[in-house]
């Protein structure tokens, strides 16, 4: 079977991105909108599905929609590749999709250099929270980090308010049968991911290629404020009870705490809801969404506590009352070293510029660190933009990634 050459795995990979960045595998042609159980999703997942058949691999799904191709019978040891297909509501191409890309680029490669190499694909289920607000929530249903009672309520969907239990049912899964998806992992020997780095540190410093030491944490939180809805016009000034300023308070507040954690800590809303969020009136209630992150959990996790703590003062000191309640978080995690040098050894083969580097953005590869060791290979993203449609990443950096992860999985089994 002819070989492909670099520049023909850019070429497939280019084609590959371009074609999922089309009708019908996204809702919107200004941005990538592609969320589970969506029927976006689902034509992207068969597409997948019948390119990897095509290559000899058994594709199949877990109880809840997490997409698995293997080229050896389940139960059997394989190495993992992959990432995710849904899309960030405000999408690029790249995000999660230029990561399943690349590992179908990796098991065409291996499929077509008869290399004999045990490989397991994977596209985790919902990884940006687009659906339900919950971000990398299926590889944390296949780590079992969350409840039955999260699916069964409390993980509701952003459009329609039902819950991500009838949504999955709706779809034709199986979502009693969560704690199966476990199975996922079973019997992999490694997993790699590739991703955009969506940072500039690879554009900045000249580098194609970066290997991940290490993944930064996060809280995911919701603060709620009760005011007093009122007339906007009539009301005068020391008469309000007016949720919005608690929101402005909050947000220089985070600014400023998590300037003064440094150490990597970032912290960001980015949702607010006013409601009934008329011109005319006063708000009744505000809520707006916590995103605080870095490499070290100490350092974050004590700007969240603070926080917390801000919103709740400048709510009663104003006469309101604010309520804080956690989404969600995960721990900074740290990279499997056999792996990164073992990547590292590959990328050095390559002749191509390469650094270490850690990953401010959250990853499905944490949570498969729970059972298994792990690594991320990133590429450059230009000037870092991402969660945003101007994302643009070069399919020969991509192509140059498969081949470096082929050699590291070659040379670790
Ligand atoms: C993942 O999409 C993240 O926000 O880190
Ligand atoms: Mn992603
Ligand atoms: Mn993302």
């Amino acid at each position: 079977m002819a070989v492909t050459t670099r520049d023909g795995s850019a070429a497939r990979i280019e084609r590959d991105i371009e074609h999922l960045a089309t009708a019908p595998y996204t809702r919107s042609s200004e941005a990538i909108r592609r969320y589970a159980y969506t029927p976006e999703y689902r034509n992207t997942l068969d597409w997948f599905t019948r390119e990897l058949e095509q290559i000899g691999f058994t594709v199949s799904e877990d109880p809840l929609g997490t997409l698995v191709a293997r080229n050896r019978p389940s139960g059997v040891p394989a190495f993992g590749i992959g990432s995710h297909c849904d899309s960030n509501r405000n999408g690029g191409k790249y995000d999660g999709t230029m990561g399943v890309v690349t590992a179908l680029e990796v098991c065409r490669l291996a499929h077509e250099q008869e290399l004999d190499l045990p490989l397991q694909l994977v596209s985790f289920l919902e990884e940006e929270g687009s659906g339900f607000g919950q971000m990398l929530l299926g590889s944390r249903i296949v780590a079992g980090r969350i409840d039955e009672s999260d699916l069964r309520e409390r993980f509701r969907a952003i459009d329609d308010g039902r819950s991500f239990w009838e949504h999955a049912e709706a779809a034709g899964y199986e979502p009693s049968r969560w704690r199966e998806c476990a199975a996922v992992l079973d019997g992999l020997t490694g997993w790699i991911e590739m991703h955009i780095e969506q940072a500039r540190v690879l554009q900045d410093t000249g580098n194609r290629i970066g290997i991940v030491t290490a993944i930064a944490g996060y809280v995911h939180a919701d603060v709620v404020v009760h005011g007093r809805g009122d007339h906007a016009g009539a009301t005068p000034m020391d008469l309000r009870l007016d949720p919005t300023l608690v929101l402005a308070e909050t947000a220089l507040e985070l600014e400023r705490l998590a300037r003064e954690a440094g150490r990597g800590t970032v912290g960001t809303i980015g949702e607010v809801e006013v409601d009934p969020g008329l011109i005319n009136a006063i708000a009744s209630r505000v809520r707006f969404s916590l995103d605080i992150r870095g490499p070290e959990d100490d350092a974050y996790r004590d700007v969240a506590g603070k926080i917390a703590t801000a919103a709740a003062t400048s709510a009663e000191a104003r006469g309101m009352h604010a309520e804080y309640v956690e989404r969600q978080r995960l721990p900074a995690t740290p990279m499997d070293e056999g792996i990164v040098g073992a990547l590292e050894r590959a990328a050095a083969a390559t002749g191509e510029p390469y650094r270490r580097m850690h990953s401010g953005a959250a990853h499905d590869t944490m949570c498969v660190a729970d059972r298994v060791p792990v690594a991320m290979v990133f590429v450059p993203c230009v000037d870092g933009i991402s969660h945003h449609p101007a994302e643009d990443a070069d399919p020969a950096d991509a192509a140059l990634a498969a081949e470096i992860i082929l050699a590291a999985i070659t040379s670790l089994l």
